[in-house]
């Protein structure tokens, strides 16, 4: 699939498919009895014949040009035109577009069409074109991913190209850049979706590692790679990383990678992100019970999500040093894997009472997060499938932030506002601090049972990080697959959300 710019209208001419959006007014008639009358509005489309084929059409009679009311034609040329609802302009939300265009570009690409081109100025109540390009660019390159790598049968379903039609040529450059933008980042949430979505005996730590050299040896010019094999890990005495590895049949690995902006002074700010790699998680002895064990290999979905806004970030020119920092290894069980009880020493030379095997994934950020502060960051941010309790609090759909800097967390949730994706912010209080606190080692990985999981979760990892670096949590445990709501994201498998959160914090924010 393509895109191409198209402001001559040629392509718009001879596509197969045509898309144009409808508002929706609502006028008041004076009189004795004054009444309100909603009717669609198309005064905005520049290609006349069209706007007189569909102001003679049955159908429109009845069409208002509301919010997700769309309309299908055959125009005289024998073209498809579909008219997209958005509501009342000036309540017009990116939001609208995304999902709107979304679910006109599945229709259309089921429909076996190859050719579509956007009525771009119609979509323009944002009033900004390159910014609505951007849009529906993102709207068409999230829902256009297919996983079929292991399916015989692929889907033949294929469009060819996108034009972006209509426009004023003068927003031609602003728009080339807005769609070149567009790519680098849906590009690498598709990247990060293929790593969630394959099967975790392909996916195991040593391959996982593999795959992400080679996207960056391919792709991200200047970034340095540094992957830390099982001895090197024990070099490093990440003690509780290693406690995880120990039922696997593969080795742990750490991935370190580095990003710096070609133009760096002293003012350059340096963020770290840290990623939750579990290529599998079955809980260890504190096995999961098989319904909640299934779907596991999803639990890789935060080191997936912070490669992919790092390699977002790199491919936009991010104007910040970067570290990202990818654990990864499996939680299996075997006679070596550790035993519940287990007294172990992190990096930073804290002891952990392991109570639970199956909150592994805060022992494995425990030792990447200190390792990461050792590179002396400004801030911190780590993703994670942490906790089921995430699920509870917030459903599938709102990702929670805790961290201990509210200023940078106000930063990130901004930054999740720019992109209409839902985050929440939970409290870390002093007694939750207290909750895990062991009576035979520094601390112990669980908290009471069934009480506010997600902040437990994040009281220990705040236990790793330094104390002058500002450091924020993401649990994505619920946002990480499935969005059944959201056209844009795969009914099923990896969502991709959160990705363009982080890259634009990284690109944009004001750190
Ligand atoms: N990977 C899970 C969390 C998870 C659960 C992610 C459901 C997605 C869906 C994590 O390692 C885990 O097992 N957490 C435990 C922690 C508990 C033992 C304190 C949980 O949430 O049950
Ligand atoms: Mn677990
Ligand atoms: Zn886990």
């Amino acid at each position: 699939m393509q895109f191409k710019l198209d402001a001559s209208g040629e392509l718009f001419a001879k596509s197969e498919v045509k898309v144009l959006a409808a508002y929706q007014i609502t006028s008041e008639k004076k009189g004795k009895t004054p009444t309100t009358e909603t009717h669609y509005d198309i005064k905005h489309w520049k290609d006349q014949t069209l706007k007189e084929e569909f102001t003679h059409l049955i159908a429109a009679k009845k069409y208002k040009g509301g919010k997700d009311e769309s309309l299908t034609f055959t125009g005289a040329m024998g073209e498809t035109v579909h008219v997209i609802g958005l509501g009342q302009k000036t309540k017009v939300k990116a939001e609208d577009i995304r999902k709107s265009v979304a679910r006109a570009y599945k229709a259309i690409k089921s429909a076996k069409y190859e050719t579509i081109a956007f009525d771009i100025d119609g979509f323009n109540a944002l009033h900004d074109t390159a910014l609505t390009a951007g849009i529906i660019a993102e709207a068409v390159y999230l829902s256009d991913y297919v996983f079929d790598k292991h399916q015989s049968k692929k889907s033949s379903l294929k469009v060819l190209t996108v034009a972006i039609s209509q426009f004023d040529k003068k927003s031609a450059a602003k728009i080339e850049k807005a769609l070149a933008s567009t790519k680098n980042i849906c590009e690498s949430i598709n990247v990060m979706k293929d790593y969630v979505n394959e099967a975790p005996n392909f996916l195991h730590s040593e391959e996982y590692a593999k795959r992400v050299e080679a996207d960056v040896k391919a792709n991200l010019k200047g970034v340095k790679i540094k992957i830390l094999n099982k001895a090197q890990i024990q070099k490093e005495k990440m003690g509780l990383f290693l406690s995880v590895n120990a039922g696997s049949a593969y080795e742990p690995r750490l991935v370190h990678l580095t990003y710096e902006p070609t133009k760096k002074t002293a003012k350059t700010k340096h963020i770290a992100l840290v990623g939750k790699g579990i290529t599998f998680d079955t809980g260890g002895y504190s096995l999961k019970p098989g319904p909640n064990m299934a779907g596991m290999k999803n639990d890789m979905g935060g080191s997936a999500t912070v490669y992919g806004a790092f390699r977002a970030a790199v491919l936009e020119k991010a104007p910040v040093k970067i570290t990202c920092i990818l654990a990864m290894t499996d939680n299996a069980v075997s006679s070596l894997a550790t035993f519940p009880d287990a007294i172990i020493t992190g990096r930073n030379g804290k002891t952990v009472e392991i109570l639970n095997t199956d909150a592994e994934g805060r022992l494995i950020l425990a030792d990447a997060i200190d390792y990461a502060c050792d590179q002396k960051p400004d801030y911190i941010i780590d993703a994670a499938t942490l906790t089921g309790a995430a699920l509870v609090a917030l459903g599938n759909q709102v990702c929670a932030i805790l961290g201990n800097d509210q200023k940078w967390i106000n930063q990130v949730l901004d930054a999740a506002k720019t992109q209409d994706e839902y985050m929440w912010q939970l409290p870390i209080i002093e007694e939750w601090r207290t909750d895990i606190k062991s009576k035979v080692a520094d601390l112990k990985n669980i908290g009471t049972p069934m009480r506010a999981g997600t902040a437990i979760g994040a009281a220990f990892l705040e236990e790793f990080v330094a104390k002058d670096v500002k450091w924020a949590h993401l649990d994505i445990a619920g946002v990480v697959d499935a969005q059944s709501h959201l056209p844009y994201c795969s009914a099923h498998g990896a969502s991709g959300l959160i990705v363009r959160t982080l890259t634009h914090l990284l690109v944009h924010g004001q750190h």
